[in-house]
């Protein structure tokens, strides 16, 4: 059996690492890793597939940056080239990147089964580009991969039910589990001259979020205030350097420390040791709540509602003046327990997928 693994931007790399590497375990698969190319930049891309210590890719695809529907479609027909060369019984794609997408549509108008790892989320927000690569990747898999319960309803509440659904896992947390005790001994927070339990982690690249003038600087302002109170550590993603640099640099305040993005073990040690993290990503969502660290989400909605629930996430909403109010205190006691977030989400997802379809 021959398994063609995609992989495009930053997220995928994490979510994917350990399924790879649980399939090297089993024999009779072969494994083929495609990285479109999405994500090129040495820190977002190179740094991140090193720290996880994954193979060098077999294609590149270079797709690069580009307006939504250009870069979707570059992945569709370069995908459809390497499909056509590699004849894969399965492609496995993750998360809701238009990477994901582009390489699910060219595999179903092959007739190539789809493996979709982290099924089944919904924000029910359309106007997140993710929530439109969620919906149509799981309507084209043929086997869903989920970490949380509630994804085998949503996925039931659009006619996708039974045998294609299977209940794994959380892979991110198989990657934080697997690294967790090299990031800690990293202490990548001294670089910034912040001490351990005492600054705040700031993520934010959403569209919604920074695309706006507007808003980012609204964004910009509450972040000033917070560093008042506590200092801000900001590795910031290019998009977001780009809407700020469009308006000057970032400005400079006392105590907020903008930095480049990084590599995946110097951030999971700024996590493990942030006193709270402020992000709209999906992923730090989930990793807060495995750590056990308070996480404030700058979104009206998640598609991971088990992280208010079970984990450590709380939703700031729409306001960024919020940043600056949110609370100052580590979470006491042991991290939260997760069902299925307990580092063997890889393992079960290459148990599944070497058995014969069902
Ligand atoms: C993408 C995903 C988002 C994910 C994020 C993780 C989609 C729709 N969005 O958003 O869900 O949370 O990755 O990081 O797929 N750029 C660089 N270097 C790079 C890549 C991008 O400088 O290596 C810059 C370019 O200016 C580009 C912009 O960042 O235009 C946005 O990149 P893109 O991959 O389109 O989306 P992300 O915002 O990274």
């Amino acid at each position: 059996m021959h398994a063609l693994h995609v992989v495009g931007a930053r997220p995928n790399f994490v979510k994917m690492a350990p399924l790879i590497r649980a399939l090297d375990d089993h024999t009779g698969i072969r494994s083929t890793t495609v990285h479109t190319g999405q994500h090129y930049d040495e820190r977002l891309s190179a740094e991140v597939l090193g720290d996880l210590q994954l193979p060098e890719p077999d294609r590149f695809l270079g797709v690069g940056s580009g307006r939504h529907g250009a870069q979707t479609a570059k992945v569709l027909a370069a995908m459809e080239d390497v499909l056509l060369e590699f004849t894969p019984d399965v492609v496995v794609v993750a998360g809701d990147v238009n990477s994901t997408l582009g390489a699910a549509l060219a595999a179903s108008k092959l007739g190539i089964r789809i493996a979709h790892v982290e099924s089944g989320l919904r924000s029910r927000d359309w106007s997140m580009p993710e929530e439109i690569n969620r919906v149509l990747t799981d309507r084209l898999s043929d086997l869903l991969f989920t970490h949380s319960p509630e994804a085998a309803d949503n996925l039931a509440e659009e006619g996708i039910r039974g045998d294609r659904v299977a209940y794994v896992g959380n892979s991110m947390i198989d990657s934080l589990r697997r690294y967790e005790k090299e990031a800690r001994e990293r202490r990548a927070w001294e670089t910034f001259g912040v001490q351990a339990e005492r600054y705040v982690l700031v993520t934010l690249h959403r569209p919604s979020n920074v695309d706006t003038p507007e808003r980012l600087a609204q964004i910009v302002e509450a972040l000033g205030r917070l560093a008042q109170r506590c200092p801000v550590v900001f590795p910031v993603h290019p998009r977001t350097r780009a809407r700020l640099e469009a308006s000057g640099e970032p400005p400079y305040v006392p105590d907020l420390h903008w930095v480049d993005p990084m590599g995946y073990l110097d951030f999971l040690s700024l996590q493990l040791a942030a006193t709270a993290v402020v992000t709209d990503s999906g992923g730090v969502q989930e990793e807060t709540s495995a750590l056990g660290v308070p996480c404030y989400t700058l979104r009206p909605n998640t598609e991971r509602p088990i992280t208010l629930t079970a984990g450590t996430n709380t939703l700031l909403g729409d306001d960024p003046a919020s940043i600056s109010a949110i609370a100052l205190t580590r979470r006491a006691g042991p991290p939260p327990v997760i069902p299925l977030w307990d580092g063997r989400a890889g393992e079960r997802m290459a148990a599944r997928l070497v058995e014969p379809p069902r």
